[in-house]
């Protein structure tokens, strides 16, 4: 076989990659497994979705190529929610670009920007597609490790001068995975400021922005002030709606930004299953029948997994928004060996802290994706190996 390219090269191991599997192993082995790995809940996406899916199945105008127009009426349910949602207008036609899935999007885009020299700031612990999109761009990443010390937010005046100068891609999500912290509105102003001064484009990723509990609502970039010149948002259908495997999103933002990333789709894909568009609509368009009450199990799990990890001994704040809670370590206890140990000996499935990059080090994740009495099991279990790996500690 031919060498691999020195960009594929750089890529590390996805973190979810190996847990299929190894889950498998243990199930056959008996083992009661709970996962609380991947943000992808057990929860029924609207019942509005599936039906429209079901006759959508039977059209076959929506089976034929979609190319990166689609289904119209996706790009104008998305423009209508956008502006119910946040107040902003952007044209269907031109200003929006449908996504199978946020993920594709946000890597693809990277593929018009980066090279090699140029910089694509990321954030760590991150959703890996913003280094997966700069690192097979050719580009550089710069990763900045998101810490308790700023809030986990990313402060550009502590980035050098010289890797600024070279930036051309800031990636920010908030509600944040996996951290789940918020950005308030200041600090998106003084994000958007550096980046029009320094021509920077951000992306915005705003999977959660619909997850968000005790009166919290996330804001969308474009309300920010001079943001429409610098930003293009990602959203996705997948965490909103319990979604996940329908693989559908959207990106906004000016025409200009909005055309290129349609230009990359148009070489790599044919556009997505237009019944899957079809049914996105009848998604988009049952929010007010739909989110609060989901927003509502989200909750109640929350408050579980926050009761039953302290209760077992961790330290974690209450997240306002996303599915995670990103639960600290003691000092020593290493997050991929407490991960691994975690699921192989008591079959709980979390995500350590170092598998979203070397800044995630000394916490590790957990979702709130089953019901709240599995999660308290889990909190148990996991408070178990705690103790056990602090009494070897202290014996040492
Ligand atoms: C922060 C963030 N962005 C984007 C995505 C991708 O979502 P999707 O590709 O399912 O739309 C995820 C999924 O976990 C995520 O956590």
């Amino acid at each position: 076989m031919p060498p691999f390219a020195s960009r594929f090269a750089t890529l590390p191991e996805y973190p979810l990659a190996r847990i299929p599997q190894k889950k498998r192993e243990l199930i056959e082995r008996g083992v009661d497994v709970i996962d609380l790995g991947a943000g992808d809940a057990d929860l029924d996406p609207p019942r509005a979705a599936v039906e429209r899916m079901a006759t959508a199945i039977r059209e076959p105008t929506l089976g034929r190529y979609g190319f990166g127009m689609g289904y119209v009426p996706y790009r104008e349910a998305v423009s209508a929610w956008m502006q119910r949602r946040f107040g902003v207008r952007f044209d269907p036609m031109t200003e929006i670009v449908p996504l199978i899935g946020s993920k594709e999007g946000i890597s693809h885009l990277a593929l018009a920007y980066m090279e090699a020299g140029a910089v694509g700031i990321i954030p760590e612990p991150g959703y890996n597609s913003y280094q997966g999109g700069t690192l097979l761009g050719g580009g550089e990443p710069y990763r900045y490790a998101l810490r308790p010390r700023t809030n986990f937010l990313v402060e550009l005046d502590e980035i050098p001068a010289d890797v600024l100068r070279r930036t051309r891609i800031l990636y920010l999500n908030y509600p944040n995975n996996p951290t789940a912290a918020v950005a308030p509105v200041e600090y998106l102003e003084r994000v958007v400021r550096v980046c029009r001064e320094r021509d920077i484009l951000l992306v915005y990723d705003n999977a959660y922005s619909e997850l968000a509990f005790d009166g919290y609502v996330p804001p969308s970039i474009f309300e920010i002030e001079g943001a429409r010149e610098v930003a293009i948002e990602f959203h996705s259908l997948s965490k909103t709606y319990n979604m996940t495997g329908w693989r559908c999103g959207w990106a906004v933002s000016r025409p200009e930004v909005a055309s290129t990333l349609a230009k990359v789709k148009s070489f790599v894909d044919t556009g997505q299953f237009m019944a899957i568009q079809a049914a996105g609509v009848a998604a988009l368009n049952s929010w007010s029948e739909f989110v609060p009450g989901n927003v509502a199990v989200f909750k109640e799990r929350r408050d579980a997994a926050v009761a039953a990890f302290r209760r077992a001994g961790f330290e974690c704040d209450v997240p306002c928004a996303t599915m995670y809670l990103w639960i600290r370590l003691p000092d020593g206890v290493p997050s991929a060996l407490f991960a691994d140990r975690l699921l192989e000996e008591e079959g709980v499935v979390v995500m350590a802290g170092s598998s979203f990059g070397r800044g995630g080090e000394g916490f590790f994740r957990i979702s709130f994706i089953t019901s709240p009495q599995r999660i308290a099991e889990a909190a148990q279990r996991a408070g178990r190996l705690l103790t056990s790996m602090a009494a070897v500690e202290a014996t040492r």
